[in-house]
Order: structure tokens, then sequence, then C-alpha cells
């Protein structure tokens, strides 16, 4: 005997179908690279992770997917663009174990986060990793015989960030990749012939919904570059000045976790894990986002540069006095 259907049917509704982004925990996004790299190399897959802030508030199981998600795609390189931590040193063990779970080089800069919390401590608990972390500076790493130069920026959040430094000696015939937690950096990038530049900072606004990320990380903290791919992928004229046609793009990453509070919400807002496959030509494949036009944007008044990086310094002093005061001896 052939039972009736007790389940939606009878009701009359079929189960609602969520499409397969909005199931995931970790948003998987794949972008072919600028149209410059496509003369120069060789199908290289970069994985790009930011702002994991290891601590309290994000799940280890969590950061331990996404390293786990990444690794799956089996990249050539992976970097990460800054906030390793949250407020304190307290998971810096923890950072070093997460990022000894990558089997490729790992190249990174830091966020403001890093610099709160102690840049120094944190560097080290990268180094101990192999992770290489790029201060204002550039190095030449080589990946399936291909040589691929990788600029980091300095935290430009909390003013340490020095363009000139970072571009001193950087060879036109070599290709470049940035990477600078903060994405407006991309812009001076751009003048000096970086095609792309990775970063982090907004979480994409975390939540997502009726566009409030627009609003808080558009509107409010003045942010041109919000998430996903900005500016453009289309090569220079041979021969262009890049001085006088600044081109180039910049993705912002989603970021994996938070600092202070952990909701995401709506698509855009989701933990994410950004594939790069540079030396491909865009429209090679289906791509998840479109290259988007700038929000307006506002840059940080001189005083409020200032204002932040004392606020590291002073951060820095109170856990001298606080070691001293614990540990007298040394
Ligand atoms: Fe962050």
């Amino acid at each position: 005997m052939r039972l009736p259907n007790l389940g939606w049917g009878l009701l009359g509704a079929k189960p609602r179908e969520r499409d397969p982004v909005s199931r995931q925990r970790i948003c998987l996004r794949r972008f072919a690279g600028p149209a410059t790299y496509a003369g120069q190399l060789d199908h290289l897959r970069i994985a790009h992770l930011t702002d994991q802030h290891v601590g309290r508030v994000t799940p280890y199981a969590i950061q331990r997917e996404a390293v786990t998600l990444a690794c799956a795609q089996n990249p050539d390189l992976v970097v990460i663009t800054g906030d390793f931590v949250c407020h304190s040193q307290l998971y810096l063990d923890q950072l070093t174990e997460l990022m000894q779970m990558f089997t490729v080089p790992v190249m990174a800069v830091l966020g403001n986060h890093d610099h709160w919390a102690g840049a120094g401590e944190v560097r080290v608990a990268l180094t101990r990793a192999n992770v290489e972390v790029l201060t204002n500076q550039h190095s030449t790493i080589t990946l399936r015989h291909q040589r691929l130069q990788v600029l980091g920026l300095d935290d430009a959040y909390t003013g340490h960030a020095d363009r000139e430094k970072a571009v001193r000696g950087l060879r036109l015939d070599l290709p470049v990749l940035a990477l600078s937690h903060i994405a407006e950096e991309a812009d001076g990038l751009w003048r000096h012939g970086v095609p792309l530049v990775l970063a982090g900072h907004t979480h994409a606004g975390q939540v997502t919904v009726a566009r409030l990320h627009e609003i808080s990380v558009g509107k409010i903290a003045g942010h041109k570059y919000i998430h996903g791919l900005y500016g453009s992928r289309a090569a220079h004229e041979p021969g262009h000045p890049h001085a006088t046609d600044p081109r180039g793009a910049v993705y912002v990453g989603a970021g994996i976790g938070a600092a202070i509070i952990p909701l995401r919400l709506g698509k855009r807002g989701k933990r994410e894990v950004t594939i790069f496959e540079l030396g491909t030509l865009p429209g090679t494949f289906d791509e998840p986002l479109r290259e988007q036009a700038a929000f307006r944007g506002r840059k940080p008044p001189a005083e409020l540069v200032e204002r932040r990086a004392t606020a590291v310094a002073t951060k820095r002093q109170r856990r001298a006095r606080r070691r001293t005061l614990r540990f007298p001896a040394l």
C-alpha cells in the first residue's frame, strides 16, 4: 500500500530550496588575474584569506575549515592581508598552529588589530610557522619555475604604510602582486604599475542585507572599496607610462573572522576564501562578482591617522609596563 505523503506536499508547499552559497559556512570565489599577467605567468593559483582574527570571537573550527578549503584548491601560494588576531596576544600559539596547516608558501601583511595587539609578537608567531611577513617591502618568489614579485604594505589604518619604501627596487619586467590591509592604498600602487592589489579590513560590512554595508563601511567609515573587485584588470597600452594611466584592480576580501561581533548576514557578508588564477585572462570563465564602481570614500584627515598611530604606541607602552610589573627581574 502506498502511504500518503504527509510532508510538504500535504500543505501544498515545496521545501524551500536554499541556494548553494547560503548553505556554505565559507564562500569560495574564483577570479582571473589582470590581463597584464597573461603574457607573464602561466596559470599560477593564488589563495587569498584575510581578517582571520584568531581568538575568542571566531570558533577555531571555522579557522581550520577556511585553511582546509584554501588548501583543497591546490594553490601555488597563499596570501593573507592582515588582522590575524583580535585584541590580545593570548591566541598566538593557536595562530602559529593554524598557519602551520598550510603546505605551500604563505606571504602576508599585518593589519590594524595586529598593531594594536603587538606587531612584533604577531610577526614572531607567523614567522614560527614560516609565513613571510612583508613590511613595506617586496620579495620575489619562484613558483613552478615562474618568478612573481609580492609587495606588502604595512597597515595604513594605523599609519604604518610606506609606499615609497615598498616600491623601491621593484622590477617592471617581472609580474607583481601587492598586499595591503587597507584597499584604498591600491590607488597609489597602480601608479607604480602594480596591476592587482589584494586587501581586507572591511569584513564586507558583515551585515549586507538591505545594503547595510554600503552605509556602515561606505558612508560612515568612508571606504571607497567595500567588498569585491574594483578598478580594471584590462592591460595598459604597451609603452604607456603607468603614472599617467594608473590602471589596476583591487579585491577586498570579506574575511574569515571578526574582532567584536561574529554576526554575518547576507550573501556578500559571508566568510570568504578567494582564488585568483594569475595568467588567465578575465572572461575565460564565469566569475561570481563583476568589477564595480568605487564608492565616493573619504580620506582620513592627518590628525586622525596621527591619533591612530599614537593609540598603537600607547598600547605598546601599557603592555611593557604590565610586563615589568609581572616580571620585575626582566
Ligand atoms: Fe579585521
